[in-house]
């Protein structure tokens, strides 16, 4: 069996190279083909590094500002060419980004079959998130074997007349990466150096952001609520790796960069990021993997945004929706920060997300058509 793995941003590296890794397992019964679009370039190049993965094929596609349209077109293109080149039996793709939704097109005009991994998560609002929850449900509609992580985003696939023996709840692939890099943690601490800056006598708000939906007022609006925690609390400090699309860095930049107690890094590598989360007292973010990863970490999380494909997360009572407004961020750190309910133990034991078994079930099915899923 061939299986072409395509991916092109951070978060799907991180979240398919467990499932590459456990493929390569099955060689030379399975022949893994790896395919990055690149449509990110240093963000992903920083997973691929941490990992030592070495893509069979880079499209190296990634333009400084780029726009959707043609960023889909030239990956629908590129890839289109590369699945008849390689004839694999399946496409394997991960997520909502555009390379996902753009990697399953090309496989079905390649008449070649796709499976979906994170496959259900949906808001049930087209613009909400933007253009994530159209990739997925369209790409859902070409998959052919469909991985979502939890019972939620497998109710989700049934409801629009997916059919049951084609969907297999999984996991979460993140928790699997998650926990190699935190077995590495423990072994490795170069990493640590690079956080000298830290103040030790104030506790640390981790914050993360990139939504398209919240550019412009809404990314202000949350910029102002982290000035006035900063500002105003003279126990806490503020870190933030800031994205490198340029309209969420330069006005993070314009609004934040003269702000005392608040330290804006450039994108962190995968096993420093984790690092940071795991010293970090809350965590305020839009992110789906960081909203994924914070209570395996035994972290609380607020999330900037007004509507979410997680909702796992805030049924388990280990996250909120908090949205742009300023004085509701501001307001839930300083409750979270000053009186959580929820010890770190408590939060890890209620995370919904995941057991670290998801790539080899993912696998299992692709290999044998059946596993154990993920209760
Ligand atoms: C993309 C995905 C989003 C995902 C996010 C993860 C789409 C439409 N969006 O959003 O679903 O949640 O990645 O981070 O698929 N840039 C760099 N270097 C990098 C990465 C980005 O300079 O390594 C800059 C470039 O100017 C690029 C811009 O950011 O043009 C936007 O990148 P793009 O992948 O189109 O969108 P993201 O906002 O990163
Ligand atoms: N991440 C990272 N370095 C950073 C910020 C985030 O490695 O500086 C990781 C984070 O742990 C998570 C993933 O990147 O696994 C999330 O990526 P992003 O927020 O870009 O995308 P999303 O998950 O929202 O699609």
């Amino acid at each position: 069996m061939r299986v072409l793995v395509v991916f092109g941003t951070r978060p799907e590296a991180i979240k398919l190279i467990p499932v590459i890794q456990e493929l390569k397992k099955h060689a030379p019964k399975v022949e893994t083909v790896v395919c990055v679009t690149s449509q990110h370039r240093e963000m992903l190049d920083q997973v691929l590094d941490i990992f030592s993965i070495k893509p069979d094929h880079d499209l190296d596609l990634m333009q400084k500002n780029q726009d959707l349209a043609s960023l889909t077109a030239t990956i629908l293109d590129n890839l289109t060419g590369l699945i008849r080149k390689v004839q694999p039996d399946w496409v394997l793709v991960q997520g909502d980004t555009t390379t996902t939704f753009t990697a399953a097109l090309a496989a079905y005009y390649c008449k070649v079959k796709v499976a979906h991994i994170e496959a259900g998560l949906r808001t049930g609002n087209k613009y909400s998130p933007f253009p994530e929850e159209i990739n997925r449900c369209l790409t859902g509609r070409i998959t052919d074997l469909h991985f979502p992580p939890t019972g939620v985003s497998r109710d989700n696939l049934l409801k629009e007349g997916i059919d049951p023996d084609s969907v297999w709840v999984t996991g979460n692939t993140v928790v699997d990466a998650l926990q190699q890099i935190a077995n590495r943690l423990a072994e490795e601490n170069t990493y640590k150096k690079q956080f000298e800056f830290i103040e030790p006598d104030r506790k640390i708000i981790l914050v993360t952001g990139h939504r398209r939906e919240s550019f412009g007022s809404n990314l202000e609006n949350i910029c102002l609520a982290l000035k006035k925690i900063a500002g105003e609390n003279n126990s806490i400090q503020v870190i933030y790796p800031v994205h490198l699309n340029p309209s969420v860095w330069e006005p993070v930049h314009k609004i934040l960069g003269e702000s005392k107690h608040i330290h804006l890094i450039y994108p962190l590598d995968y096993l420093a990021f984790v690092y940071l989360m795991s010293i970090s007292d809350l965590i305020i973010t839009d992110s789906g993997g960081v909203q994924e990863e914070a209570p395996s970490l035994g972290k609380y999380v607020l999330i900037t945004r007004n509507t979410t494909e997680r909702p796992e997360g805030i049924e388990a009572g280990v996250a909120e929706l908090v949205g742009a407004d300023t004085g509701l961020i501001a307001s839930a750190s300083k409750r979270i920060l000053n009186n959580n309910t929820l010890t770190p133990d408590e939060i890890r034991d209620k995370s919904p997300y995941g057991d670290g078994q998801a790539s080899s079930r993912i696998v299992e099915v692709l290999l044998s058509g059946r596993c154990n899923e993920f209760m």
